[in-house]
């Protein structure tokens, strides 16, 4: 089976594609996810190490009896749990492309068309994003490794210092940001969380007085973060007036765009951006709001030299001879990754495909289904919002009558357990946030399948399932 005859692949790809149909044709009627247990799922799998191997008609025979009804089904339209996007079946068959053609994309020579189509397709996201057009990057495995990766870069430009680094993130800030300063060494006590304001910002004035008193102390501060869509509550951080105080302390300027900033395609949101494209790195992740399935992450640095500095490595055995400057592109030294998969392949698949008026129409429609959960939690008098809606994120919480005057805290216990039996009811699906030490469900819409009537549905499962539970 190691080679198998064009008939069996011929096979093979119609078994595929008769399960993606009907699995793609019935997502609504399935349950966004199924309690199970690690037992229960082991049991389904033979745990004998193969000596021999199996027809293709029993690997799928698993995959769809033990792996599919056991997984949460992210496709669905009303998973609203973490920064989860669908997938899209064009991507999919990109995958299986990039797959059989297997390219590795360490340099220009090894992958030369496929690494033309990445440097084209990044070019394209600079464009989306509004970076001048010296700016580059690379595809990465996801929103950690792009930080990650930029922050390398960031602090490639302060590497002569003798003190110690300090870096300013908002308190709202991802947690990727703090692990990637530790993991470079900075430290995570060298990332100074600064203050945010009601609507979940990061404020000026305390990344200022961090910043002064860092100085006095002897500190070398690198970096300043700016969120362009936090993980919790959605909150994209005032850009430009970040982009004025790293110039005013000489500060590298990373966003991080891993959940929010494609929504610059949206019209009703494209002001909130305002000054990202003057960032000197961004993170994003098009397996977030560009809907396209794990993994594919990218990073973009305004000046593309700077990352050069901090990444790129001669040996002996990768010596490129006689070819010219395109022809000589070695991925390599834009980050910290050899080989690579043929990631852009599914990105420029999207957007050939589909074009940027349609996506641009699907995030909008996913803002709109957020603020018209607002409206129907602002309009109802037994749910209340917990921050307000920025893009597709919202943070609220169920209070019915009879608990309206009980505390806080038996207010967010009632929540807790209401998110867990909503989560094994199975018929939407939500995660939590915690915001000024107050419990809140939250949830994320990141679906083109997801319609207002789906934010409907979403209340009234949790009237239904908190009917349930005692008060
Ligand atoms: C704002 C933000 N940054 C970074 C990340 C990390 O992205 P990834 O899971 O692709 O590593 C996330 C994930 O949800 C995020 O929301």
């Amino acid at each position: 089976m190691l080679e198998p005859s064009a008939d069996e692949i011929r096979d093979w790809g119609n078994s595929v594609i008769q399960f993606m149909t009907d699995y793609l044709g019935n997502l609504r009627d399935r349950s966004v996810y199924r309690h199970m247990s690690s037992d229960r799922i082991r049991d389904r799998l033979d745990p004998a190490l193969p000596s021999k191997g199996t027809d293709f008609d029993g690997l799928l025979k698993v995959f769809r009896e033990a792996i599919v009804p056991f997984s949460r089904q992210n496709a669905h339209p009303r998973m609203f749990g973490y920064v989860q996007s669908p997938g899209t079946p064009l991507a999919a068959f990109a995958d299986l492309l990039a797959s059989t053609l297997n390219a590795n994309l360490t340099i220009w020579r090894s992958a030369p068309a496929p690494v033309e189509l990445e440097r084209l397709t990044i070019d394209w996201i600079r464009q989306i994003l509004g970076f001048d057009a010296e700016a580059g990057g690379l595809f990465v495995s996801g929103g950690s490794m792009a930080n990650l990766t930029a922050l390398a870069a960031a602090r490639q430009t302060k590497h002569h210092s003798s003190g110690r680094l300090r870096m300013y993130a908002s308190s709202a800030t991802h947690f990727s940001i703090a692990k990637a300063a530790a993991l470079l060494g900075i430290g995570w006590e060298d990332v100074q969380h600064v203050a945010i304001d009601e609507r979940f910002k990061i404020r000026m004035d305390d990344l200022v007085a961090k910043i002064t008193a860092d100085l006095e102390a002897g500190y070398v501060p690198f970096c300043v973060i700016g969120n362009a869509g936090t993980v919790d509550t959605g909150a994209v951080d005032p850009l430009m007036e970040i982009r004025e105080i790293a110039n005013r302390f000489h500060l590298w300027m990373h966003v991080d765009g891993s959940y929010g900033a494609f929504a610059v395609l949206a019209e009703s949101a494209r002001k909130l951006f305002a000054g990202m494209e003057q960032a000197d790195s961004i993170a994003l992740d098009p397996h977030k709001w560009l809907y396209l399935p794990v993994d594919v992450g990218c990073v973009i640095y305004r000046d593309p030299e700077i990352a050069r500095a901090a990444f790129a490595h001669k040996a002996e055995y990768t010596r490129m001879f006689g070819e010219e400057a395109d022809e000589a592109f070695v991925c390599w030294d834009y980050g910290p990754e050899l080989s690579r998969r043929f990631r852009a392949l599914k990105v420029w698949m999207l957007l050939k495909g589909v074009g940027l008026d349609c996506l641009s129409a699907a995030i909008e429609s996913n803002l709109a289904c957020a603020r018209y959960l607002e409206s129907m939690v602002q309009a109802s008098d037994d749910f209340e919002m917990v921050a307000p809606v920025e893009l597709s994120i919202f943070c609220f919480r169920h209070v019915p009558v009879q608990l309206r005057s009980q505390s806080p805290e038996a207010i967010d216990a009632f929540n807790e357990r209401l998110l867990v039996a909503l989560q094994r009811d199975g018929n939407s699906y939500l995660s939590n946030a915690t915001l000024g030490a107050r419990f809140a469900l939250r949830g994320c819409v990141l679906n083109y399948r997801t319609t207002l009537r789906d934010m409907e549905i979403l209340l009234d499962d949790l009237r239904r399932v908190g009917r349930t539970l005692p008060a």
